[in-house]
């Protein structure tokens, strides 16, 4: 059974920053050039494929699924806080943004394009990742991309660590276990990659991309 405690305290902690968070990451992969090149990118392949909307769940204030649509992709964001949907519509009115818990995801299956998590799984106790990873595959296309970006162990060994986050507590995960809770939901590992922390950052990044089969 999935313990709601830990998602009503992400989405009151939020609610509780969302302008201050906003005023300093509007569009969290700002000022990262490679951060930005694989959001891009991946904005680059959704085009190609020409398939159904990209969801940006766990979109914050909206900043990265403004950059997708900048790019000419169908996009539309999904957060718990009611405080960041609030300010994601009002700073972009053509944009769709709704309240929503990526633990059930309101959204018919397989009607999905493709699928963003920009650091939004970090808040989730790991045991109730899974359910996560089952709603990205319930919903994505057959052929549907997920991108997720993370915060990483240092070592492989230890799936989660938590750590305190100035928001709410979260935790760093290992790119193997991230990897391998895509694989249990059915979704192939395409790329992944690990960053080294910039100039003021505490730890490691880690993003994954994977794909859901065409064939079941
Ligand atoms: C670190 S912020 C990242 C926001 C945005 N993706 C960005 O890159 O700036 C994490 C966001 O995930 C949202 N979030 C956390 N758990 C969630 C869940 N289970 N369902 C939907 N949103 C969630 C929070 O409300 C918060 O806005």
């Amino acid at each position: 059974m999935i313990e709601t405690s830990s998602l009503d305290a992400t989405r009151a902690a939020y609610d509780a920053v969302a302008t201050r968070y906003a005023e300093l990451f509007r569009d969290s992969t700002e000022g990262l050039p490679l951060d930005r090149a694989l959001v891009d990118a991946f904005a680059e392949s959704v085009r190609a494929a020409g398939a159904g909307p990209v969801a940006d769940l766990g979109c914050g204030p909206g900043g990265v699924t403004a950059r997708l649509a900048s790019l000419g992709v169908s996009a539309f964001g999904v957060d718990a806080s009611p405080a960041m949907i609030e300010l994601a519509r009002r700073e972009y009115p053509d944009l769709r943004f709704d309240e929503g818990s990526m633990l059930a995801l309101d959204i018919e299956d397989g009607t999905l394009g493709d699928v963003l998590s920009w650091y939004s799984i970090i808040h989730t106790p790991p045991r109730d990742l899974p359910v996560i990873f089952a709603e990205f595959a319930r919903t994505l296309e057959p052929g549907g991309h997920l991108l997720l970006g993370f915060f990483a162990t240092d070592d492989d060994p230890h799936p989660a660590e938590p750590f305190d986050h100035k928001v709410s507590l979260a935790y760093r995960l290992s790119i193997d276990h991230v990897a391998d809770l895509a694989a249990k939901a059915g979704l192939m590992e395409i790329a992944r990659l690990r960053r080294e922390p910039s100039e003021g950052e505490r730890f490691r990044h880690g993003r994954l991309l994977a794909r859901k089969p065409t064939e079941p």
